[in-house]
């Protein structure tokens, strides 16, 4: 079953430059960009997207850097795509992340980490619920969707 996930390029990537890579290989990948916009997030918002990091020593610091400049929130289609994004982004801290991942070929850091990724089916939803409204979400068809996946596994 084809599913939605959600993206967010970091400031770390707008800076350096490194928008064009990160989508490049989520679309040489065959995920299905379905969404996407530029927007300056707020304290709120991050408060409540990091909230399970509430108390913790880099909280606000975390929040503060998510705000220097605006990011990019995406939208990402696919079969298993909340995993198959999760699996390209690599771990957390870029300097331990495998070659080959978002993070373990373009960053250095432990915060300053390109991506954010949903990490399950469940929070995708709540995630993409607070940075897009229904209608900055689109479906259309992928002409080539057959050369993507076979007939059984969509
Ligand atoms: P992200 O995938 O956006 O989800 C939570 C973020 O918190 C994570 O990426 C890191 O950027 C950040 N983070 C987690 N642990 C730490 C830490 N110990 N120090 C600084 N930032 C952290």
């Amino acid at each position: 079953m084809k599913e939605k996930t959600l993206v967010i390029l970091k400031p770390s990537c707008v800076v350096r430059g490194l928008v064009g890579e990160v989508t490049k290989r989520f679309e040489q990948k065959g995920l299905q960009l379905v969404g996407m916009k530029m927007c300056q997030l707020t304290d709120e918002q991050l408060s409540e997207h990091y909230g399970q990091h509430k108390g913790k020593p880099f909280f606000q610091q975390l929040k503060d850097a998510m705000m220097v400049t605006p990011v990019v929130v995406c939208c990402y289609e696919g079969v298993d795509a909340v995993e198959v994004v999760r699996n390209m982004a690599g771990t957390t801290n870029g300097r331990k992340s495998p070659m080959g991942t978002i993070r373990g070929d373009l960053c250095m850091s432990f915060q300053e980490n390109i991506v954010h990724t949903s990490d399950s089916k469940e929070n995708a939803e709540i995630e993409l619920k607070r940075f897009f409204k229904p209608e900055e979400i689109f479906s259309y068809e992928l002409p080539q969707c057959s050369f993507i996946y076979a007939a059984d596994e969509v």
